[in-house]
């Protein structure tokens, strides 16, 4: 028999006296001991705070939502602390009747709706296109988060201006110090787009656009315009900043891909990973996330030896369209050094590319829709880095 645990014969701290009562915490927060659970920046990656961006931690969830508190911000002016009672949304330009909204008139119409989506920046793994760079999941796959909107379809708004039959296109403005716009073709806005005004059951926090934001399930991230004031109808494309001088991809000879909306099929084995190494010999989980903007992740493949042997990972937990999907690989460690690697197919038979297969297209001078397999390599001692293979 092996000597008493003091954890379990003793009498801990926390059982010696009653501990707080309700109301002590009106809005709960994290344990105490979870401090080390947060959005991370890369100091070096911008010039400023009020245009950069943080990191969600990935390896440190599961399942498919994202904490409303953990899901990465990317600002170009801020966080505008929008008052309620004070924001309008306006529809205006190729319409019947141009309308303004309050918040409350929004939440006022029949045909409300509720969707878990990703949101991901096109420039997620964008620091990745030239190699291997930085050390964690947090940073190389952490533009992207996953939450349950509440709120209407676009459609419901521009059916009540009355959309002109000569339209085609939608400017989308946000009220912050940015004034984000973006163009959307119309098509889109009347098939999937949300107006909404909350996330996993409760209010928009203010860093996702708190009190209305546009949700354009499966497209990049730079068009989920926060803080929406405005929604212009038009018959062509805008030609802003964000889709000209930014969010496009520049190709080898020089010529550069425009309006690339859509997110393509990706995924990233979450755990071991560099912040999260292995500990333990025998028995462990590996378990990753997938995801697609076009629709349901159908497949995910698991590779221990880069890449050489794939097997079918066990998606566990709802496979819901243009959502992030949670996979598992039970597996056994010895102690082996493995260069592990995740590949995520889609139900349009979509297969995620390798980095080499992607630059051959695309060459190396872009920075968005890097959606190329991640290897980690784990070392016999369990620690694990990002590298590349060829
Ligand atoms: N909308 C406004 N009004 N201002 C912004 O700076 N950033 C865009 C988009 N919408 C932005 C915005 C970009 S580039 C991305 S990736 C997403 O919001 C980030 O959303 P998040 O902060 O909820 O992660
Ligand atoms: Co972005």
């Amino acid at each position: 028999p092996a000597a008493p645990d003091p954890l379990i014969t003793t009498v801990q701290d926390w059982a010696r006296t009653l501990g707080d009562g309700v109301q002590a915490r009106p809005y709960g927060s994290p344990s105490q001991y979870e401090k080390h659970v947060v959005r991370r920046d890369v100091e070096w990656l911008t010039a400023s705070r009020e245009s950069s961006v943080n990191f969600t931690p990935l390896h440190e969830l599961d399942g498919i939502i994202t904490p409303s508190g953990l899901c990465f911000e990317r600002h170009h002016g801020g966080i505008a602390e929008i008052e309620p009672g004070k924001h309008r949304l306006m529809i205006n330009g190729l319409v019947d009747k141009p309308m303004v909204f309050t918040v409350e008139d929004l939440k006022r119409f029949p045909g409300r709706q509720n969707h878990a989506y990703f949101l991901e920046c096109a420039a997620n793994s964008g620091m990745e296109w030239r190699g291997a760079q930085l050390n964690g999941c947090q940073f190389t796959h952490g533009m992207v988060h996953n939450v349950w909107y509440t709120g209407i379809p676009l459609k419901t708004l521009l059916d009540e201006a009355g959309v002109r039959t000569n339209a085609k296109w939608l400017l989308a403005e946000g009220a912050d110090s940015s004034g984000m716009t973006r163009s959307i073709p119309l098509e889109k806005g009347l098939k999937d787009c949300l107006v909404v005004w909350s996330m996993n059951g409760e209010a928009l926090r203010p860093e996702q656009g708190y009190p209305v934001r546009l949700v354009v399930p499966g497209w990049e991230g730079n068009m989920w315009v926060k803080w929406l004031r405005r929604i212009e109808v038009g018959d062509q494309p805008w030609h802003q900043r964000e889709e000209t001088s930014k969010y496009t991809d520049l190709l080898a000879d020089g010529r550069s891909r425009r309006f690339t909306f859509v997110m393509d099929a990706k995924s990233v084995v979450t755990n071991p990973s560099p912040q999260a190494p292995l500990k333990h010999k025998g028995p462990n989980v590996l378990s990753g996330l997938a995801w697609s903007g076009r629709g349901r992740i159908s497949r995910v493949d698991v590779s221990l030896d880069g890449g050489r042997n794939w097997r079918s990972a066990r998606i566990d937990g709802p496979v819901l369209p243009m959502s992030l999907t949670r996979f598992y690989v039970d597996f056994d460690w010895n102690g082996q050094e493995m260069m592990i690697q995740s590949r995520a197919i889609d139900e349009t038979g979509y297969v995620q590319p390798t980095k080499d297969e992607l630059r051959k297209v695309r060459g190396v001078n872009s920075i968005y829709h890097n959606n190329g397999i991640q290897t980690w390599l784990v070392h016999a001692n369990g620690e694990t880095e990002n590298v590349e293979i060829g």
